[in-house]
């Protein structure tokens, strides 16, 4: 399951987060994830693991353009573009990452920033561009300034975290929603979304991934080990009815803080 995220650039729903891993633990965990079937890796500069992530992708034989590569900028780096992207591309070891985002808006939206990354997608650094924890108003600033709207915001979600405006809101622009912290936002004790895994025969992690699927929403659920690395990847052999997933929305009755 791919979406469209800037022309011939598709972006697979189901990513591996690789956030608080480090080292070997990192390189292992990446390299099982390629094994069972993931072909989208999650890293930034500043989980100071894109060394790791680009040793397992390289070991892992398979093609370049076969993996989905994000990485992103941290904000005290604005003003840094070119070095920031270059220093990530030399610790992955790749030309190009397929996407490249501004981990978090340093202090604005900063259309100047921006500029800078769209750049860096001209000159090919980056296939895509995009943003991370950016609000709505965020977006539009960019775009009121430069025209040009971020591919992606990957911001926090979860079933806690549901936000039907804000979906459509992002939506409504073209901007496609990533989540990130799928899991640990999420109460998987919860009675309804054990229900739902039960009916599917399936665990509660795995119904909030598959969630996110559903609305095609980008996941990225993160694991260190081995059998839950699997065990998160295996969601394409069930699916939630919509009775299951307005459950779930359900569960994020305006908790959210933007
Ligand atoms: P672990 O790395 O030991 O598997 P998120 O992706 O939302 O950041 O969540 C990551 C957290 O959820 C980690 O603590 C991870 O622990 C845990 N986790 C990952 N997969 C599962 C799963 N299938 N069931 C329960 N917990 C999980």
């Amino acid at each position: 399951m791919d979406v469209e995220i800037a022309p011939g650039v598709s972006m697979p729903l189901l990513g591996f987060g690789t956030w608080e891993m480090r080292g070997k633990e990192a390189q292992n965990a990446v390299a099982h994830a390629l094994e069972v079937g993931y072909r989208h890796l999650d890293t930034a500069r500043m989980y100071r693991n894109e060394t790791e992530v680009g040793r397992a992708l390289a070991a892992s034989g398979l093609s370049r353009r076969e993996v989905f590569v994000t990485t992103k900028m941290w904000p005290d780096r604005a003003g840094s573009e070119r070095t920031s992207i270059e220093e990530s591309l030399e610790a992955l070891g790749l030309e190009q990452v397929d996407l490249w985002l501004i981990h978090w808006p340093p202090g604005g939206a900063r259309p100047d920033v921006w500029e800078r990354f769209l750049e860096a997608q001209t000159d090919g650094r980056a296939r895509a561009v995009g943003v991370s924890n950016y609000s709505v108003a965020q977006l539009d600033e960019l775009n009121e300034a430069t025209g040009t709207l971020p591919a992606v915001n990957q911001i926090e979600w979860g079933p806690a975290l549901y936000d039907a405006r804000l979906l459509e809101e992002h939506r409504r622009r073209g901007v496609q929603l990533e989540g990130y912290s799928p899991l640990k936002t999420t109460d998987l004790r919860n009675r309804r979304l054990v229900e739902i895994a039960d009916a599917h025969g399936v665990t509660p992690a795995q119904v909030v991934i598959r969630w996110h699927l559903e609305h095609e929403i980008v996941v990225i659920p993160k694991s260190a080990n081995a059998d839950r690395i699997a065990q998160n990847a295996d969601v394409f052999g069930f699916s939630l009815d919509e009775d299951e997933v307005a459950a779930l929305d359900a569960l994020g009755s305006g908790a959210r803080r933007d």
